[in-house]
């Protein structure tokens, strides 16, 4: 598909879900209350997907530097992550949605583990909403994992070392086999990446909320979709030529 025939509907939306502790601060409470509303904003933001025909959505659920939180903090979060596992992936699988995560699983206990492949297998025929959860994730641990994955299939001569290029990459890294995500949305207020999914946000057009997590409301993120379809992605063109390939597109 060319640049210009992409559609107001983003396909893959990437999310940081940021902001969750300063709420419970805010309300002299836990930082694990505040985990527990993020919880709720996920459904929020998953009904908001399926109703607007989004294909994929990335939500950034913990990241390879939070295993360096508080063990009571990282104790909570684990805790929520099977809750959530026992609780919604029946209705997940009801409404449609596949689900699958990335990043460093071998890192969960071997319960959280030995959900997650249950969920991965119960929702794999799923089409209407692909939802990936990042956890335990890293971007550069991805590029790291592809480089060794490319140095691999060199060693055991599947591929030349001067056969290395982005598609080569780009076929050993995580979620390889979705569209690169159009919209990246921060919640929490800082303008930053924060080592999320370094190699699939070269193109992507990136939105920032000062809005905590936990307050996330489809108005919100509508917000976004309005900001979206305003914004003209060129990948590297001029406007003339996405111009140009936008009446190419267009039915004569
Ligand atoms: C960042 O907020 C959020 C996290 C590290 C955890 C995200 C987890 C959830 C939203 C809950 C459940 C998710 C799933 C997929 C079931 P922060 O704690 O860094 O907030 P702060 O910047 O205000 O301290």
């Amino acid at each position: 598909m060319s640049a210009a025939a992409d559609s107001a509907i983003p396909r893959h939306i990437a999310v940081i879900m940021d902001g969750n502790g300063r709420w419970a601060q805010q309300r002299r409470r836990p930082r694990a209350i505040g985990h527990r509303a993020g919880a709720r904003a996920v459904n929020v933001c998953i009904d908001f997907c399926l109703e607007r025909g989004v294909q994929a959505l990335t939500l950034f659920a913990f990241s390879s530097e939070n295993w360096g939180r508080p063990a009571d903090e990282v104790g909570a979060l684990m805790k929520l992550f099977m809750g959530a596992l026992e609780r919604e992936v029946d209705e997940l699988d009801r409404r449609g949605v596949r689900v699958r995560f990335i990043g460093e699983r071998e890192r969960f206990s071997p319960a959280i583990r030995e959900r997650m492949a249950a969920a991965e297998r119960q929702t794999l025929g799923n089409t209407r909403l692909h939802l990936v959860v990042a956890a335990s994730y890293g971007g550069r641990q991805d590029i790291a994992m592809a480089a060794r994955a490319l140095a691999q299939d060199v060693q055991a001569g599947r591929l030349r070392a001067e056969d290395i290029d982005e598609r080569a990459v780009a076929a050993r890294i995580s979620l390889a086999d979705l569209p690169a995500p159009d919209l990246f949305i921060r919640t929490g207020g800082d303008h930053r990446i924060s080592n999320f999914l370094l190699w699939q946000l070269a193109y992507t057009e990136l939105w920032f909320t000062d809005l905590l997590w936990p307050e996330l409301d489809a108005a919100t993120l509508q917000q976004a979709l309005d900001d979206y379809a305003r914004r003209e992605r060129r990948f590297g063109l001029t406007s003339a030529q996405i111009a140009a390939q936008a009446s190419e597109d267009t039915p004569a």
